[in-house]
């Protein structure tokens, strides 16, 4: 029964000001492109050949049919503002807005990996910042897949995200705030299988590295708080449930975060499901029966669909990178980019500029992040291969951008990412292209400002390849197609 101490103290524990406070204290702690006379046969194989029309998204969901079969368990993956996603309400996404939340979350992540580094307490390192609102209005560029929760299971969408480790979703009462979600709000009360977890049970101290903020207490109920990049952030007790992904993949007792304060851009999702690499996440929670494996595929445009897939499996294209450990930032995925490609020429990018900074990789943000003269030197060369196109203004962090209207096809130069083990990754031209409209079509790879920053390896380059995580093993696999 409640007792008036109770919800004095709940109210306390859920407020937004009081998580701040514990972030605040937690947080204590000579390119040269030769210009090259292409034969035009030559010109073709190291360009694509891109019809505008694919880089649209279509009207309708036209789903993808691989990655569903022999895999252990394999959930679609849609993007959230498109077509095949149950939270699509209709409306032209804001890609000025996406692209400010983009830098809201990188500008995060790079201080807090700078934070562990120097231990220089740099909170206000955010150049921008985003008013976390009723998600109602905003799309984040995300992905979202539905897991079921509870006994009976509810089905529940789920933005996945590699660059954060607790799952949470938005749980009744909603003692503080719930935002709008589409599927209806996970009651535990009419569970048969929701505990809460306790005080001063040892998983309780385990939110601390989970989440960057020492859990609360609630009349003995252990209470988590998270905020991210864009300031959105999430309350609650520390639960467990059992999860179900498919009939044959279900896990009792899967620790996660049931919500009672929910407030910023998770658009009309039901909260995150944590993939990142630290004890709390899925990857972690699942080990014993997936190893530690999984993989995904994120698809071209936002009216097909990918998969996201566990247990090992994933083709990876059979050639591996390291998946490399920074101790002091466990949940990260790091890999070693050491190369850049532009229309099949290397560019000279100084080794030391890319292993000073490293690089991870990251399903949260959309738009790659280099060091800004590996950057200087992609754009040079690729403004370079589209001279001939008229530009047009910079879209937000893109300022490489082409008016394009008056094109049925473009001719687009190859661009591929190399990573340590002899890892070539050509990108697909959804790779490439950020297209805002027809007329203002821009290079999706934006530049850091300075070479310490960390680089981070965007979803917009990620597309349609298979990406197969094998943490156990240490390696990360890319494999062409994976969506198709
Ligand atoms: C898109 O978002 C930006 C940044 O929040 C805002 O200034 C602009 O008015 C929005 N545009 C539309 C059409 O809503
Ligand atoms: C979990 O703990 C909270 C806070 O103490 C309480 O309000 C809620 O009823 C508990 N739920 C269950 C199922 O025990």
């Amino acid at each position: 029964m409640a007792t008036p101490n109770f919800s004095f103290s709940l109210r306390f524990l859920l407020s937004p000001s009081l998580l701040l406070l514990c972030l605040l204290c937690s947080l204590k702690k000579g390119y040269a492109y030769e210009g090259r006379e292409t034969t035009e046969s030559h010109h073709l194989q190291q360009s694509h050949v891109v019809q505008l029309s694919s880089l649209l998204p279509a009207a309708v969901c036209n789903p993808s049919t691989k990655g569903t079969q022999n895999r252990r368990a394999s959930l679609k993956v849609v993007h959230k503002h498109g077509p095949c996603s149950e939270l699509y309400q209709g409306n032209a996404p804001n890609h000025t807005l996406i692209l400010l939340q983009d830098q809201a979350r990188v500008n995060s992540l790079q201080s807090k990996l700078s934070n562990s580094n120097q231990d220089n307490n740099n909170i206000h390192a955010s150049a921008v910042t985003i008013p976390a609102k009723d998600g109602r209005t905003v799309n984040a560029g995300n992905y979202v897949i539905t897991v079921g929760l509870g006994t009976p299971p509810k089905q529940l969408s789920l933005i996945f995200d590699t660059g954060s480790d607790l799952t949470w979703t938005q749980c009744q009462p909603c003692a503080k705030f719930c935002h709008a979600q589409k599927d209806p709000i996970f009651d535990p009360t009419k569970s048969a299988s929701y505990t809460n977890v306790t005080c001063n049970s040892p998983l309780c101290n385990d939110l601390t590295s989970a989440t960057g903020n020492t859990p609360g207490c609630s009349t003995s109920t252990c209470v988590y708080g998270i905020q991210y990049g864009d300031q959105s952030f999430s309350v609650g007790f520390f639960g467990k449930e059992k999860l179900t992904l498919t009939s044959n993949d279900v896990f009792d007792n899967f620790l996660f975060g049931c919500g009672q304060n929910n407030q910023g851009l998770f658009g009309q999702s039901a909260g995150l499901f944590g993939l990142g690499r630290d004890k709390l996440s899925f990857v972690s929670q699942s080990a014993q029966k997936y190893g530690r494996a999984f993989s995904y595929c994120l698809p071209s445009t936002p009216s097909s669909t990918g998969y996201l897939s566990f247990g090992k499996g994933g083709s990876g294209g059979g050639k591996f990178t390291s998946l490399l450990m920074n101790s002091q930032n466990p949940s990260f995925y790091f890999i070693n980019l050491i190369a850049i490609s532009v229309g099949g020429q290397k560019l000279s990018i100084p080794a030391s500029v890319f292993s000073t900074a490293g690089t991870l990789i990251d399903s949260g943000t959309v738009i790659t992040r280099l060091p800004a003269t590996a950057y200087a030197a992609l754009r040079t060369a690729f403004r370079q291969g589209m001279s001939k196109y008229p530009t047009a203004p910079a879209l937000s962090i893109l300022d490489t951008c082409y008016d394009l209207s008056k094109y049925s096809s473009v001719n687009v130069p190859k661009i591929s990412f190399f990573f340590s083990g002899g890892v070539e990754m050509d990108l697909d031209s959804s790779g490439i292209l950020y297209v805002g409209s027809t007329s203002q079509v821009c290079l999706a790879v934006a530049g850091n400002s300075d070479d310490s920053s960390i680089g981070i390896f965007g979803n917009v380059q990620q597309k349609t390849f298979d990406i197969s995580y094998d943490v156990a093993g240490g390696k990360l696999g890319f494999g062409p197609g994976g969506c198709s």
